[in-house]
């Protein structure tokens, strides 16, 4: 049976050499991490694994515990970002659903640290908000330490976990981490209104990480029996199911439930899957398998991304060599929804970003839609795997389409302003 421990016996327990991986996002284990920059007095080598961390840890960015730990990130968040320069902060590129199994096969984690509700009669605890790898690493790991907190939601699927299975328990009260929500703005909603053109009722939906897939969430209000087989559950999908849109009940794959491997959003979204045998969180590597993706019918993925080429290439996850955020469920889920039968995927950006100019300081528009990827560039989405990109401008079918085809489609939605300058690149570089 697990035994309860505070986080300073907790911390006794790391020790030289250590490879601890951490639940994800909102399952990360906030009391124990935000500590552990504490052992640094008397340990060395101690790997820590995360994705998508939301707390600014002192063994993250404060650069005097760069000897001591290195962090390894299948997602990085702006605190990963800001903490690169230490040099001890690495990415892992991943398709998420197979995370645990290639970084676990690649190096046996020993310590696995994530959140959980508390214990029910039964003595099983859930891993609450996210069953991404958390399982899996679980089974890996020699000592595994829970916080279980009653302030995390209770949730159904398969992420149900006995005690017997937890070596030890932090008892922890602080509040469930949360992403607002963020309005949105006129761009947003002319996408949402492109892709929710394209979506038809009883269809399935995916929605990414970003701004635009929860503005696309709200042009989606007036559809009508929606199915939802996702990665991330948000703020987003419990409106649509509020407002009966979501009903769950035209899916083929678990129909009358809501399917996704990990949730983060509002307080809202978490008293709204507590104890609600409407929503599974499943195993990522069952969830986001684009094999299994492709079983459900009329499936529909939409994904944001930071730069496409004019080939289709899309760089979703760093601006050049710089690491932005990962690849995430994003080549799973464009792929997963194109197996299934009437399914399709979007990839939605505005036409242009706001980027400081060195010379003179100032931010200024550029095209996101380029004639070639900035060096160093990591293609999240293979040209061979896109399917429709949208802009402000409107949608660029691209499956099936030559080189030529997709050039001429892809300047017609980039913004008016670099159409001209990305038609003479094109021709100079000898696609048209
Ligand atoms: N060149 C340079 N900078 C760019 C850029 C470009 N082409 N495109 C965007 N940026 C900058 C923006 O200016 C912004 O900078 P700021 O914060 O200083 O304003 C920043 O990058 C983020 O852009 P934004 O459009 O606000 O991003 P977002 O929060 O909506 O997230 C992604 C967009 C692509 C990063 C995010 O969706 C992602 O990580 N996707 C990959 C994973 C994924 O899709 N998973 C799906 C399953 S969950």
């Amino acid at each position: 049976m697990a035994k309860i421990i505070t986080v300073d016996e907790a911390l006794s327990l790391i020790k030289t050499g250590d490879h601890i991986v951490a639940g994800m996002a909102a399952s990360e284990g906030r009391a124990f991490f935000m500590r552990l920059h504490e052992v640094a007095q008397r340990v060395e080598q101690v790997t820590i694994d995360n994705c998508l961390p939301l707390y600014p840890y002192e063994f993250i960015v404060n650069e005097a515990y760069a000897d001591v730990f290195t962090v390894n990130s299948w997602f990085f968040s702006g605190d990963l970002r800001k903490a690169f320069k230490n040099k001890n902060i690495a990415f892992i590129p991943n398709q998420l659903h197979f995370a645990g199994q290639k970084r676990s096969a690649f190096k046996k984690p020993n310590v696995f640290v994530g959140v959980a509700s508390m214990p029910d009669k039964h003595g099983f605890v859930s891993l609450s908000l996210s069953n991404v790898y958390e399982k899996h690493m679980m089974e890996q790991a020699d000592t595994v330490i829970l916080e279980i907190n009653p302030n995390m939601p209770r949730t159904h699927g398969d992420l149900e976990v006995h005690q017997e299975r937890v070596d030890y328990f932090i008892e922890v009260d602080y509040a469930a981490p949360e992403l607002p929500d963020s309005e949105p703005n006129e761009k947003d909603t002319k996408i949402g209104a492109f892709i929710a053109e394209r979506i038809h009722d009883g269809d399935t939906i995916q929605l990414g990480i970003g701004g635009i897939p929860n503005a696309v969430a709200l042009a989606l209000m007036n559809k009508k029996d929606l199915g939802v087989h996702t990665e991330m559950l948000t703020t987003g999908f419990m409106k649509l199911f509020k407002k009966g849109v979501v009903t769950n009940r035209k899916k083929s794959l678990h129909r009358g439930k809501m399917v996704a491997a990990f949730a983060l959003g509002t307080r809202e979204l978490y008293d709204f899957i507590d104890d609600n045998p409407a929503v599974m969180l499943l195993d990522g590597n069952y969830v986001n398998d684009p094999m299994v993706i492709g079983q459900n019918d009329n499936q529909v993925s939409i994904n944001t991304t930071i730069e496409v080429d004019l080939t289709g290439q899309c760089c979703s996850e760093s601006i050049g060599t710089m690491q932005f955020s990962g690849t995430g469920g994003q080549t799973d889920t464009a792929t997963g929804a194109q197996r299934a039968k009437n399914g399709r995927s979007f990839i939605a950006l505005y036409s242009t970003a706001m980027v400081r100019n060195p010379k003179t300081n100032e931010r200024e528009p550029i095209s996101k839609i380029v004639a070639t990827l900035k060096p160093g560039a990591a293609v999240s989405l293979s040209r061979n795997d896109v399917d429709m990109i949208v802009t402000e401008y409107g949608v660029a079918e691209l499956k099936g389409t030559s080189i030529k085809e997709r050039v001429e489609r892809l300047i017609a939605i980039a913004h008016p302003d670099f159409r001209e300058s990305l038609t003479e690149e094109a021709k100079a570089i000898g696609y048209i």
